[in-house]
C-alpha cells in the first residue's frame, strides 16, 4: 500500500524552479530515500510533503486522503513526524526536558514543563523512557543537549519526532556532518524504526553508500527534476544516474 504519494509536484522561488514535476510513491513500512546533488531540490520537495511549504502545482496524498494544502500541525496530527535539516531541539535544555516539551505540546499543553495530574506526569515519564531507550539515549537523559555529540543530538531529534506517534518519519539529511561511527548509530535506529516500530521512513541523504545499503526504494533528483526511481540495484545500474550523479567509482564500490 502507498502511504505517501506525491504527484507532479512543482515549486518555484521567484525565478528559480526548485522542484519541477516530481512524483514519488512511498510504500507503507518501507525505507525510502531521496538523493541528488546539492541544489537538486531535495529539501524543497521534502518540505512540500511535510507541509512546510505548499507546492505551486501537483498533489500530495497521505494515508488515503489529500493533504496538499493541509497545515503542518494537522499533518503531524494525521501521523507525519519530521526532523529538519537544521536542528529543531533546544540545546540549553536537557534531553529529558526536550522530550517533555515534545510530548506536552502534542497533548496541546505547549511549554508546560511542570504540572498535569500525577497520572499524566507518570504517563509522560514512561513515554520518555520508552523513546530514549529506543534511540539508546537513556544514559544521556539528564545532560544538556548542547553537551551531546552531534550524533546524539540527531538521535534526540528522532526521539522528539517519535513523541507525536507518527506513521511516517521524515528525516532531512539525518547523517549530515557525522563521523562514520555516529552515522552507523543513526543507520541502526532508522532500520529499527521500520523493523521494531513498523514505521515508514522517508529520508534525504547524499551519502550514496548509506542510501544504497539502507533504502528499499530511491528517488533520484537532479536540477529540480526526477531523474529516476527504483530499488538500490536498479538505481546503481541506471545509466542516467551513473552519468549525472553517482560516478562510476561510487557505484562500483558498493
Ligand atoms: N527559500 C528559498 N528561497 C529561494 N530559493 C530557494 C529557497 N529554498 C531553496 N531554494 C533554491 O532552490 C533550489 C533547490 O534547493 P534545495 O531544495 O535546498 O536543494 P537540496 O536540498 O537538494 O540541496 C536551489 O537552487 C536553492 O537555491
Ligand atoms: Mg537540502
Amino acid at each position: 500500500m502507498v502511504l505517501l504519494e506525491a504527484t507532479a509536484i512543482g515549486k518555484r522561488f521567484g525565478g528559480v524552479i526548485a522542484v519541477d514535476d516530481v512524483s514519488a510513491s512511498v510504500h507503507e513500512h518501507s525505507i525510502h530515500a531521496v538523493i541528488g546533488p546539492n541544489g537538486a531540490g531535495k529539501t524543497t520537495f521534502f518540505n512540500t510533503l511535510s507541509g512546510f511549504y505548499f507546492p505551486d502545482g501537483g498533489t500530495v496524498h497521505f494515508d488515503g486522503r489529500e493533504i496538499t494544502r493541509m497545515p503542518n500541525w494537522q499533518r503531524v496530527a494525521a501521523g507525519m513526524g519530521r526532523t529538519f535539516q537544521t536542528p529543531s531541539i533546544f540545546p540549553e535544555l536537557t534531553v529529558h526536558e526536550n522530550l517533555q516539551l515534545g510530548i506536552w505540546s502534542q497533548a496541546g499543553q505547549a511549554f508546560r514543563l511542570r504540572g498535569g495530574t500525577r497520572a499524566q506526569t507518570q504517563a509522560v515519564e514512561a513515554r520518555i523512557d520508552e523513546l530514549l531507550g529506543f534511540v539508546n539515549l537513556a544514559s544521556s537523559r539528564s545532560r544538556l543537549v548542547a553537551e551531546l555529540s552531534h550524533g546524539s543530538q540527531r538521535l534526540c531529534e528522532i526521539a522528539m519526532s517519535l513523541s507525536t506517534s507518527p506513521k511516517i518519519v521524515l528525516l532531512d539529511e539525518p547523517m549530515a556532518g557525522l563521523a562514520e561511527a555516529e552515522t552507523e548509530r543513526i543507520v541502526g535506529v532508522i532500520r529499527d524504526l521500520r523493523e521494531r516500530l513498523g514505521l515508514t521512513v522517508l529520508f534525504v541523504e547524499h551519502n550514496m553508500r548509506v542510501v544504497l545499503s539502507l533504502a528499499d526504494r530511491i528517488t533520484v533528483m537532479d536540477r529540480g527534476r526526477l531523474l529516476a526511481e527504483g530499488t538500490p540495484n536498479e538505481i546503481s545500474a541506471n545509466e542516467a544516474v551513473r552519468d549525472a550523479y553517482l560516478g562510476r567509482e561510487v557505484v562500483d564500490h558498493v
